[in-house]
């Protein structure tokens, strides 16, 4: 709060919007950021109904921001509304960040960057050549997927409660990138043999997040195999169920924390055109590591 001193008239404003919007974390790591570096900028959050989603998008552009994130639920809905959507946006099917440049509204993707360099940070090393299952469908997985995909992953398995949804990220990859990603259900026989055989295991459902901890979206255990990466993009609570079974089963375990890191820096990058050092980054993650332990 003593942040709030600072700010004066000459104070330029990033929005975050969504709902709900209260448990995000994004506007403690982007003020810090802000304060660290001495930028003239406040990051502030705003709960929007659906009903009031095109509004709030004219307001902001009234209010003449510098720029917004956007969190769930509307990571898609909001295209429709914004000037220019650039390129890669269509095929990662969402945005999350937006920058006003002369008045007008581009919008751009982080999450899936933002997984790939937490990822590589985490592992050492990307996708190519890998056999990929990724588990859930919904406004996270396709950026997830699009990136894995460009990046020459061997093979992508989407597997999804509703496959329908599986099947038109699987078609996204297929016709625009590679032939290389086959949908399932849960349900079906093959699904054990595909998460056997999968070297790297991506949780997108938002099955086990707070406060449903002892939730998992998978059932059996048996099928973690040792040595298998599973990631959980999850950050709330830091070791989900999911998690936990995987590291029980000898598996290596990421969670979700660098992701949502690594998204807010390159929005930050995109907004104030800064490009910030390795050596910075490292000490706002390790800041940011050591607040969200004491939150989530
Ligand atoms: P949206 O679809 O609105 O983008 P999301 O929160 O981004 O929603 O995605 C939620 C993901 O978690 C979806 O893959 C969802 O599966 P469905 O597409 O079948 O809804 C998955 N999910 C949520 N609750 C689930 C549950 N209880 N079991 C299995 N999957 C679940």
């Amino acid at each position: 709060m003593e942040y709030i001193n600072k700010v004066s008239g000459k104070t330029k404003v990033i929005a975050l919007i969504g709902n709900p919007i209260q448990h995000s974390i994004s506007p403690q790591l982007h003020n810090i950021i802000n304060q660290k570096l001495g930028v003239d900028l406040i990051y502030v959050p705003f709960k929007v109904n659906k009903s009031e989603l095109a509004n709030a998008v004219k307001g902001l552009k009234a209010l003449n921001v510098l720029g917004f994130n956007i969190t769930v639920p509307y990571k898609k809905e909001v295209m429709k509304y914004i000037d220019d959507n650039i390129r890669e946006t269509f095929l990662l099917g969402a945005i999350n960040t937006v920058k006003n440049i002369e008045g007008r509204f581009y919008g751009y993707n982080t999450d899936g960057e933002g997984f790939l360099r937490s990822f590589k940070e985490e592992q050492g090393h990307g996708f190519k050549g890998k056999n990929v299952l990724i588990m859930g469908a919904g406004g996270v997985a396709r950026p997830i997927a699009v990136k894995i995909a460009l990046e020459g992953a061997k093979k992508i398995s989407i597997v999804n409660r509703t496959v329908t949804k599986a099947v038109e990220i699987a078609e996204v990859i297929n016709d625009n990138i590679k032939n290389i990603a086959t949908a399932y259900s849960f349900l079906d026989e093959t699904f054990e043999k595909v998460f056997r055989e999968s070297e790297i295991v991506i949780n997108t459902t938002s099955v086990g997040m707070y406060p449903d901890v002892f939730e998992s979206p998978l059932i059996n255990v048996d099928y973690f195999g040792e040595g298998q990466i599973v990631y959980d993009v999850i950050y709330n609570p830091s070791k989900t169920k999911f998690l936990s079974d995987a590291e029980n089963k000898g598996c290596k375990i990421i969670n979700g924390f660098g992701m949502l890191f690594y998204q807010a820096i390159f929005a930050y990058e995109i907004w104030t055109g800064i490009k910030l050092n390795e050596d910075f980054i490292k000490e706002i993650f390790e800041e940011f590591l050591l607040l969200t332990s004491k939150i989530c």
